[in-house]
């Protein structure tokens, strides 16, 4: 049987760039990240996703490629990178890359190629049009910033069309050429060793590319072609989706349970996202419990990989405009902290204003989800973000490791980093780092430590079944994950005052329940027809396990 990993892996996400610098260049390498594999290790997460690692401008945070093959001479060699995959295999960890197959950046070669010649072989590679398409100023993913999508290209003689930036130009992945490449590409990566991907903007990547074209017509075989190939060559080879779907499309990426289509296995629960920071902000269990009663059954093959905080802005873009204000209002009211007329450019421990037990109940719902947790680094120790540099990369700063010389992250100038440390109020690197943490027994790192161990003995969040239990007052969610070996029960209380929950269920427990873990000590006594929850608490609970 394929082992399924990714069910009840921990999955941290990192850019290279912004992790360890080892040669005092200002920027982050591979053998920096390898040389904090042992903090990653004890942290207690098992696999690992890079962003884009390969050649690029990065303009877009590396996600405008110019060679998929390659890595980028910043951080290192492709031997620097072997070395890094074989450090982590040392300690059981996986990595996954980042698939970023829907554009390429400007600057490609097949680009290039494409745009100065109608007869290059690329030039079917991109999208044109002769003239200005009817869609051209519709569905721009960065509102506010880009203003169309297609846009006239001089030296082409044509439109080409682009999603995301002007200098990411789309593949025209209908081309089986193309959609060729995209294969030998994901083969080659997984040769090298890596365990999987995070494929970057699917939705977009399998819609029909034209002008004027029916966006809603998605071509999901594709998903089925690349999960069979690649699967071929590994087995248990992990597909992470990011695709901003409603739950019943979501279905059409996983494919189905009859096994008539086996798609991708995993997908970032972006609705989940936007209930969990609902849910926050309003104080009400509510959000949560609609949204998980609405999520469509999954095959069995096939995982939600949950998240707080990601490299991007908070995306708030499916909740009503009523519900979006109060999201903004609590966590982001500042119009300068919001973006694209959708999200907060912020990290979690400031939108929480670094309240110790919001953040911990905030943690501890996404560790309870359905799903395989993917946390974003630095948000471990509560990191904050800088809202002086522009766009998303206000949340992307240096890695706070000590208070000494740019937080230890590098030793190179100040004025040389490529992007500055943090060293100003509140989640300034002398306030908010690793070491000081460490040393502390009572720190947010040392929690997040022992909730990741604590979630590996609980493999029925990840795998089992989730059920939501109308127990509590409307501030408080209930639920129980069931799976082959166990069943776990889970309070959070959203509110700040405590409450008491009758819960029942006594008996139909066979032993004892057990505490699993806690805001604070309850004590002795664990009485489930009165379970106590101070304001913001948490409790997990363990009902039953088999060997
Ligand atoms: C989604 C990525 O998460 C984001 O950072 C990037 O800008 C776009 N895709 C374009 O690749
Ligand atoms: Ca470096």
């Amino acid at each position: 049987m394929v082992q399924r990993w990714y069910r009840t892996a921990a999955v941290y996400s990192v850019d290279v760039g912004l992790f360890q610098d080892t040669n005092d260049d200002g920027i982050g390498d591979f053998a920096g990240l390898l040389s904090r594999m042992d903090y990653l290790s004890r942290l207690g997460v098992t696999t690992i996703w890079l962003n884009p690692i390969h050649p690029s401008p990065r303009r877009d945070g590396g996600y405008d490629i110019t060679d998929h093959y390659g890595v980028h001479p910043r951080f290192g060699s492709m031997g620097d990178f072997t070395q890094l995959l074989n450090g982590a295999t040392e300690r059981g960890i996986r990595m996954m890359l980042d698939l970023v197959v829907n554009h390429t950046s400007d600057e490609h070669p097949w680009f290039q190629s494409a745009r100065s010649d109608r007869s290059s072989p690329y030039r079917d590679w991109y999208v044109w049009s002769d003239i200005e398409p009817p869609d051209r100023f519709e569905g721009q993913v960065f509102p506010g910033v880009e203003q169309e999508t297609w846009t006239w290209d001089e030296q082409a003689g044509a439109w080409y069309r682009h999603r995301f930036y002007r200098f990411e130009p789309d593949l025209n992945t209908e081309n089986p050429a193309v959609r060729a490449e995209i294969l030998k590409i994901a083969e080659s990566w997984l040769r090298m060793g890596v365990s999987g991907f995070r494929i970057d903007a699917v939705p977009f990547l399998i819609e029909p590319k034209r002008p004027g074209a029916d966006l809603s017509k998605k071509d999901y075989a594709f998903l089925h072609e690349l999960r069979e190939r690649l699967s071929w060559l590994q087995g248990d080879v992990a597909l992470l989706a990011e695709a901003n779907v409603p739950g019943e499309e979501a279905r059409e990426y996983f494919g189905y349970a009859d096994g008539s289509a086996t798609r991708l296995q995993m997908l970032f629960a972006f609705r989940l996202n936007q209930a969990i920071m609902l849910a926050l902000a309003r104080q009400q269990a509510r959000p949560i419990t609609q949204t998980l009663a609405e999520l469509p059954d999954l095959p069995r093959h096939a995982q939600w990989a949950t998240f707080l905080r990601n490299h991007d802005e908070v995306d708030l873009g499916r909740l009503t405009p009523e519900e979006r204000q109060d999201v903004f209002n609590a966590f982001g009211p500042d119009p300068d902290m919001q973006l694209y007329h959708r999200g907060i450019r912020r990290r979690l421990a400031p939108m929480l204003d670094g309240n110790r037990r919001r953040l911990e109940l905030a943690y501890s719902l996404q560790f309870t989800m359905p799903g395989t947790p993917v946390i974003r680094y630095g948000d471990e120790i509560g990191m904050g973000e800088n809202l002086a540099l522009p766009e998303r990369e206000a949340i992307r700063t240096p890695m706070q490791w000590d208070d000494t010389h740019n937080a230890g992250f590098s030793s190179a100038d100040p004025g040389d980093l490529q992007v500055p440390v943090i060293d100003f109020g509140p989640y300034g690197y002398q306030q908010v780092n690793v070491t000081d943490q460490r040393r502390d027994p009572h720190s947010l790192l040392v929690w997040f430590e022992r909730i990741l161990h604590t979630l590996r003995e609980c493999e029925e969040i990840g795998a089992g079944e989730h059920e939501i239990l109308e127990v509590g007052p409307p501030h408080v969610l209930v639920h129980r994950a069931t799976g082959d070996r166990g069943a776990m029960l889970f309070l959070h209380n959203l509110a700040d005052r405590p409450c008491q929950v009758p819960v029942g269920l006594q008996a139909e427990q066979p032993g004892r329940p057990l505490a699993v873990v806690a805001d604070s000590d309850y004590g002795e006594k664990l009485d489930l027809d009165a379970v106590e929850l101070a304001g913001h608490g948490y409790r997990w609970i363990r009902l039953r396990k088999h060997p």
